[in-house]
């Protein structure tokens, strides 16, 4: 690779290293018990002796009824250097369970096997441990994200993976978001994350704690998963009324602009601009994904020429006690642009 490609894949790879701590797994995966009974799970971008991941599944084998545990590691074989893609060769890791009694995955009951090449989620090796699993779960690399999720995909397998908020406008995420291929995990809030030792101090959301260990917290990483989970059969309260100037209508497009997912109004039935955070209330039996972001002059959308941070076109499934239809897309439908003949 040339030069300034080769430092920005190297920066890139090192924003990619941040381990997630075990409360925050614990806190995500209560919500998906049922799924884990008899099922090979396999934790692909881990490091076995760094990972929480191979931690919460190894230690909660027996309790969750786990068939099997694989967990592939990327290059790194030394304990307390991170995984930095520097050293010799990558290692993949079995375990099927305890077998002394102690309900420990004591070394000896983990199979460890060398790959040939470095571990990369990609190569044909992982792909066939990729083949074995029902579910993936872990948190992959970021700036590999897109490719991460289209693997999954292509290989029709269970996940619930981290990543960023901002893959949801992703043209490829949100395609399989709106499809309900993919939707948002059950919890948001994530305290902080382990960072190697090389990462340069920023001037927030970054510490050294006591023992010299440095820490980065991240406001915008969220679960994305393919597992069904309570939170998304949960039917999201509306007590606003739909009325004409609270809730002004696109320029480009035939829907009405709401600020905040609470406001919601709970008697309009036509097509709703609202924000990316109402995917974290999202029940697909209430409503549906009509588009993204832009209006029918593929632009984004737009009131009085003004645009509103991303927006996601919904509409209500159900129709409500409230809902007056026709009368109230004519009313939207009135105001201004190409809806009323300009
Ligand atoms: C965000 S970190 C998370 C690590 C670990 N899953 C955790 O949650 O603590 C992503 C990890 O993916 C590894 N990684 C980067 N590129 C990879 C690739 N092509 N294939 C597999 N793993 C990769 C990195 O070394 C890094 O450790």
């Amino acid at each position: 690779m040339a030069g300034n490609n080769s430092l920005h894949a190297a920066n890139k790879a090192k924003e990619d290293e941040f381990y997630t701590e075990l409360s925050d797994i614990e806190n995500e995966l209560k919500h998906y018990k049922e799924h884990f009974r008899g099922k090979t799970v396999l934790c692909n971008c881990d490091d076995p002796r760094i990972s929480n991941f191979f931690h919460y599944f190894s230690y909660n084998f027996e309790q969750l009824g786990l068939k099997k545990l694989i967990t592939t590691c990327y290059k790194s074989q030394e304990r307390d250097l991170f995984s930095q893609n520097n050293s010799e060769r990558a290692i993949w890791l079995e375990y099927t369970g305890d077998r002394n009694g102690n309900r420990v995955p004591d070394p000896e009951e983990i199979g460890i096997n060398y790959l040939k090449g470095d571990g990369d989620f990609r190569s044909e090796e992982c792909v066939e441990l990729l083949k074995q699993a029902d579910i993936v779960v872990t948190n992959p690399p970021f700036s590999l994200f897109r490719e991460y999720v289209a693997q999954l995909m292509k290989y029709n397998k269970k996940f619930v993976i981290l990543g960023n908020q901002n893959a949801i406008t992703y043209k490829e995420i949100f395609s399989f978001i709106k499809a309900n291929e993919l939707w948002l995990g059950s919890t948001l809030s994530f305290a902080k994350f382990r960072v190697p030792d090389y990462y340069e101090p920023r001037a927030t959301r970054f510490w050294v704690d006591e023992t010299g260990q440095k820490w980065r917290s991240m406001g915008n990483i969220c679960w994305f998963t393919n597992l069904d989970i309570a939170k998304r059969h949960e039917e999201l309260i509306l007590y606003k009324s739909y009325n004409e100037e609270e809730y002004p209508h696109y320029d480009n497009y035939n829907a009405i602009n709401v600020n905040k997912v609470s406001e919601i109004p709970m008697d309009f039935e036509g097509v709703m601009g609202v924000p990316i955070t109402f995917l974290d209330k999202y029940n697909p039996e209430q409503f549906e994904i009509v588009k993204f972001r832009k209006g029918d002059d593929d632009k984004d959308l737009s009131i009085n020429g003004k645009c509103p941070y991303f927006r996601i076109l919904i509409r209500r499934k159900q129709p409500t006690a409230y809902a007056q239809p026709e009368e109230q897309l004519q009313q939207a439908a009135e105001p201004r642009n190409k809806y009323n003949g300009k």
